[in-house]
């Protein structure tokens, strides 16, 4: 059994609730529910929400150098666009960070172009909605 751990970062714990224009009217509870279904026989999927940068970068370094985790989802919500620290913390853990995205951010306001993140990320995921989590875990089980 593979090992994932699914982060989500700030006001994504109003999914489903928030600006449902951009984000969907479906919360994490069920896209959770959705993912541990589809990959009972493969994978565990543990989940991490918080609002603050600390808390995050805690959750990281908790994490980041357990062998038998496959590596981590993240949707480090609007801290990807400002936060070196996070940015610091994906580089000092071990584990795999896939990026994650929602909303197609590169077709929105301009602020939103630049991640801190990408470059200490294996790779990123932006644009397909819910399923941006599910494209996630793909491509973590796909590098092992
Ligand atoms: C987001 C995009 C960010 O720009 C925004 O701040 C979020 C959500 C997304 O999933 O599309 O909170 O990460």
């Amino acid at each position: 059994m593979k090992r994932i751990l699914v982060i989500n970062g700030p006001n994504l714990n109003l999914l489903g609730r928030r600006e449902p224009g951009i984000y969907g009217s479906t919360g994490m509870d069920d896209c959770l529910a959705d993912l541990r279904m589809r990959y009972r026989d493969t994978a565990e999927i543990a989940y991490f929400q918080s609002n603050h940068e600390g808390a995050l970068i805690d959750r990281l370094h908790e994490v980041g150098f357990d062998s038998a985790l496959t590596g981590i989802v993240l949707n480090a919500g609007a801290y990807t666009h400002t936060s070196l620290a996070l940015a610091d913390a994906i580089a000092a853990i071990e584990r795999p960070v896939v990026e994650v995205h929602i909303s197609n951010v590169h077709s929105r306001e301009e602020i939103r172009h630049r991640s801190m993140i990408s470059p200490v990320c294996k790779g990123v995921i932006a644009g397909f909605g819910l399923d941006s989590y599910r494209l996630g875990i793909e491509a973590l089980l796909a590098m092992e």
